[in-house]
């Protein structure tokens, strides 16, 4: 019998990082893009958990599949935990990477390097085709540097300094990367959900 996971997103990357992540499982992992008719999905929810549950349980009641869906971002302690939930759209609905980062930068003009603390929050929600769904939790610490670094990763990476380093998240290659990282704790976390999955 086959295992299929679907995984609640369209980036490729997140795909060969779980793909990575399962490979002993014999888990076939799709994405959105190979399940035609599927329904966006609003990221409305007040925390990362609440839009990764509605991720995960929306898409595999709709599919009929086990799904796996993930909501992170990034949460600074000067900034009262800001820009969290919205990450994506710091500088506005349509904003990049590059403009994200230059928010964060200005926010943080004048804050000491003491009180420049922030973490990556990951949340992965794991739910059956019936709705029963369980989450895990992946964090990085670390700091938010005063220029950017490095040329890899994408978001924030160029802007993170993780706790035990002296360069950025964008000048770790992605093995390095997935190893703190907050989504590659958080799916090592999910593992077990996903062997469940499928003993059920
Ligand atoms: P998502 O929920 O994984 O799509 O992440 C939402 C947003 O959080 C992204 O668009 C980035 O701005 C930020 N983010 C999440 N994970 C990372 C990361 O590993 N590095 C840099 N930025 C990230």
């Amino acid at each position: 019998m086959t295992r299929k996971l679907l995984l609640a997103t369209r980036n490729q990357k997140k795909k060969k990082e779980l793909q990575d992540i399962l490979k002993q499982l014999e888990i076939t992992i799709v994405t959105l893009d190979e399940i035609p008719g599927l329904p966006e999905i609003e990221e409305d929810g007040a925390t990362f958990s609440e839009n990764a549950i509605k991720k995960a349980v929306t898409t595999a009641a709709a599919s009929g599949m086990p799904c796996l869906a993930d909501d992170s971002g990034l949460v600074v302690d000067a900034l009262n935990g800001q820009p969290g939930i919205y990450s994506a759209r710091f500088a506005g609905e349509v904003s990049d990477d590059l403009q994200n980062n230059q928010k964060l930068q200005k926010m943080m003009a004048g804050i000491e390097d003491e009180a420049r603390n922030a973490r990556f929050v990951c949340v992965i929600a794991v739910s059956d085709a019936q709705g029963k769904v369980e989450t895990v939790e992946g964090k990085c610490e670390g700091k938010i540097a005063f220029e950017t670094s490095g040329e890899g990763g994408f978001g924030y990476d160029p802007l993170f300094i993780p706790d035990g380093f002296t360069c950025s998240f964008a000048e770790l290659s992605p093995k390095e990367k997935n190893l703190i990282s907050h989504r590659g704790k958080a799916l090592q976390k999910a593992k077990p959900l996903i062997m469940e999955l499928f003993l059920r």
